[in-house]
């Protein structure tokens, strides 16, 4: 009999900053409903001076480590786009903070926003062939886009960490999945810059394009029809970029809903993106944690969908079984804690931050400290970045 296998535990981490869009609207003279409605956006995180992709998946990985013990653990994955080397993997800082044993492969993964959900598949594959093992998924980035440009409105950052295992306790991993590539020119970020490109139209286009493939794939696979999803989880660069890909599918399956039943459709999968902003990798996973800590009721036995797309571009839709008893491996009060107790930035403050970057000739260099997260980047000594435990 095949093995169940799935997310096990979840849990997220933001930065320690935060700036409201209603700051950002006043900045620019424009009208605050462009963020609160428009885009669907309401605050974003912004990262101290002393955290990066590395701390806040370090927070992530912890707790989860607190609860589930190293046991059993071969393997972490770490998928991220913002990514502070371009040879090491951000993971292996990670698997020093967090005191995992030597006995644990490291690597990172890199395709935009995408590459979590490659992790998780791959993640079930390891699983499959030995079912004792388990696997970490992080997934960390911060967004960040020039100041003024049209992206700004749409920065975040955040970390999720799953532990994927045979009989999770969360959500199982069907196999049937939908996968869609195209090579087009939608949003970047070359080498040499600390920000990335957009081209912000076409990225919507781009990005309803390739989750359509990918639905039509799943669905060819053998996938579930769409209304036997009690809910659905896409990558929300911005909430309101969610409701339009839910609308897309809707209508490939024949239906024709209201802007209000979309929202209404998709409301408890974007309560935490609203205040955390793109988190790119971990945004899908994010809305995982946000549906199933904000549902009332029993979801169990309950199939969620999974959309997820990285820009460049590769979308997949894949399907989840809520798992018995996965209430109580929630974390609702602890993420929202998190949300709660980031520092709102007036706007000069969250300005000196954006302009804030590493010394690029490897001079040594410390930063301030700032965060009170578990662990904080402490600044860079001969070309190496140097992290703490706080
Ligand atoms: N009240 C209410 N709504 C308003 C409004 C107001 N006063 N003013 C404008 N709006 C609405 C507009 O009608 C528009 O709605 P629709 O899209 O439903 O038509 C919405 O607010 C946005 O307005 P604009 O199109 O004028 O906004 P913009 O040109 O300034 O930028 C954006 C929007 C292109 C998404 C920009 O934020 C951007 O470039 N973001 C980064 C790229 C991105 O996130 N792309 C998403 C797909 S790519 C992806 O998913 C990968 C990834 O993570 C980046």
């Amino acid at each position: 009999k095949p093995v169940a296998i799935g997310i096990h535990d979840l849990a997220l981490a933001t930065s320690q900053h935060s700036l409201s869009l209603t700051d950002l609207a006043d900045h620019y003279g424009i009208d605050p409903a462009k963020f609160s409605v428009g885009i669907g956006q309401d605050v974003m995180s912004v990262l101290a001076g002393d955290e990066d992709i590395v701390t806040m998946a370090a927070d992530a990985t912890a707790r989860i480590l607190e609860r589930n013990g190293t046991d059993g653990i071969r393997t972490l994955l770490f998928a991220t786009e913002s990514g502070i080397d371009q040879s090491k993997s951000a993971g292996v800082y990670v698997h020093k903070l967090v005191g995992l044993p030597a006995t644990v492969r490291v690597v990172e993964l890199k395709q935009a926003c995408y590459s979590a959900t490659a992790a998780l598949q791959f993640a079930v594959g390891l699983i499959a062939r030995d079912p004792s093992q388990k696997v970490l998924v992080v997934a960390s980035d911060v967004a960040r886009y020039d100041l003024g440009s049209s992206g700004e409105s749409t920065q975040g950052a955040a970390a999720a960490a799953m532990l994927v295992q045979a009989d999770p306790a969360i959500l199982e991993v069907e196999n049937a999945a939908g996968v869609f590539t195209d090579d087009v020119m939608d949003f970047w970020r070359p080498n040499y810059r600390s920000t990335a490109l957009v081209d912000g139209k076409g990225s919507i286009k781009a990005y309803l394009n390739a989750i359509g493939g990918a639905w039509e794939d799943y669905r060819a696979q053998g996938g579930a029809a769409f209304e036997d999803f009690a809910a659905i989880c896409y990558h929300q660069p911005f909430t309101k970029m969610a409701t339009k890909a839910h609308r897309h599918l809707a209508v490939l399956a024949g239906g024709n809903p209201t802007p209000a039943e979309v929202a209404a459709d998709l409301d408890e999968t974007m309560r935490y993106n609203r205040l955390i902003g793109n988190s790119y990798t971990a945004s899908v996973y994010v809305a995982l944690a946000s549906l199933l800590e904000h549902h009332d009721g029993d979801l169990t036995g309950a199939r969620i969908g999974l959309a997820s797309y990285g820009s460049g571009s590769v979308a997949e839709f894949f399907g989840g079984v809520v798992q018995p008893g996965y209430r109580e491996r929630l974390r609702g009060a602890e993420h929202a804690a998190m949300i709660e107790r980031r520092t709102p930035l007036d706007h000069t403050a969250y300005e000196v931050l954006h302009k804030t970057t590493l010394p690029e000739d490897g001079r040594e260099y410390r930063t301030a400290r700032e965060t009170t997260a578990p662990f904080r980047f402490a600044g860079m000594q001969a070309h190496q970045r140097l992290y703490e435990t706080a």
